[in-house]
């Protein structure tokens, strides 16, 4: 099938399931009578179903900061993604939920997989391979990507890519995948934490790690002062909310609002908190 006339099929195969379920259950707002109808500023997005009605079940990989990490006191996930998704959950009538702490590259494939979660949400960077997967809201933020070294060890992208040197990177990610396409001839090592692999570059065990740049910055200044950012890499990524093919009408719906949040202030509102006035 070609990718229109694919995406056509999933679009009206996204249709039928909705109106199936819609005449099931009442989790989407279109179906709503008197009694589930909720308030909402967002203009007639479409069906979508709920793994729980009410809420907007929401996966992620809470070791991301500033995006998304957990509150040591509160132990509850705070961050920009958290913000942003709790707007989005408001903006729908719902309330956002979330999952315990998920492995990066187990998000998309459990966003796939359904029943577990509505949408993830973690600093995804939406890309070809995996919009095979699953469909993505529209982009909500630009990102690049980062080599952090050891501050002073001289390290660079050409001295990286050589036999024996180390360079970690969290797993499944696109730092992953970058390191694969251009440091080929170091050892790539993928971990599941990006706290874990910023350690092990603080203490010799590993040369670099690759990550994206918003995280490198964030994390430098607040906990690894002893590292620095040897090089930017302009990859041009843009963040994106990921909703499985089966509920088209949900990523319609978090477009909608996220569209909204730009208009009535509220994206404003959440990048000025996180970033300051430069973003
Ligand atoms: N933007 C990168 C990607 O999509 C990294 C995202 C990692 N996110 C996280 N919460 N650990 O591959």
């Amino acid at each position: 099938m070609s990718n229109m006339s694919r995406r056509n099929f999933i679009l009206t195969l996204g249709a039928s399931a909705s109106a199936a379920l819609l005449a099931g259950c009442n989790t989407s707002k279109n179906s709503s009578t008197s009694s589930d109808t909720v308030s909402t500023d967002v203009v007639d997005p479409g069906g979508y179903t709920l793994v729980e009605d009410g809420k907007l079940t929401v996966a992620a990989e809470l070791g991301f900061a500033p995006f998304e990490y957990m509150d040591e006191t509160t132990g509850e996930p705070v961050g920009f993604d958290v913000d942003l998704i709790k707007a989005v959950a408001e903006k729908l009538g719902l309330e956002a939920s979330y999952l315990p702490n998920q492995k990066f590259d187990t998000l998309v494939p459990l966003v796939k997989q359904g029943g577990k979660c509505d949408v993830a949400i973690a600093g995804i960077t939406i890309t070809d391979e995996r919009r095979e997967e699953v469909d993505f809201s529209d982009p909500y933020l630009d990102s690049n990507q980062a080599i952090v070294v050891k501050k002073d060890s001289g390290e660079t992208e050409e001295s990286l890519n050589a036999a024996g040197k180390k360079v970690a990177c969290q797993s499944g990610t696109t730092g992953d995948e970058w390191i694969t396409e251009n440091l080929a001839d170091a050892e790539r090592v993928p971990l599941d934490d990006v706290t874990a692999a910023l350690t092990g570059v603080s203490t010799g065990l590993y040369d670099a790690m690759v990550i994206d740049l918003p995280v490198a910055s964030w994390m430098l200044t607040k906990s690894f002062s002893d590292l620095e950012v040897a090089k930017e890499i302009p990859t041009g990524e843009q963040y994106g909310i990921a909703v499985s093919k089966e509920n088209v009408g949900l990523a319609v719906a978090i477009s909608s609002a996220l569209q909204s949040m730009e208009t009535d202030g509220t994206m404003k509102k959440i990048k000025t908190e996180w970033f300051g006035s430069e973003i």
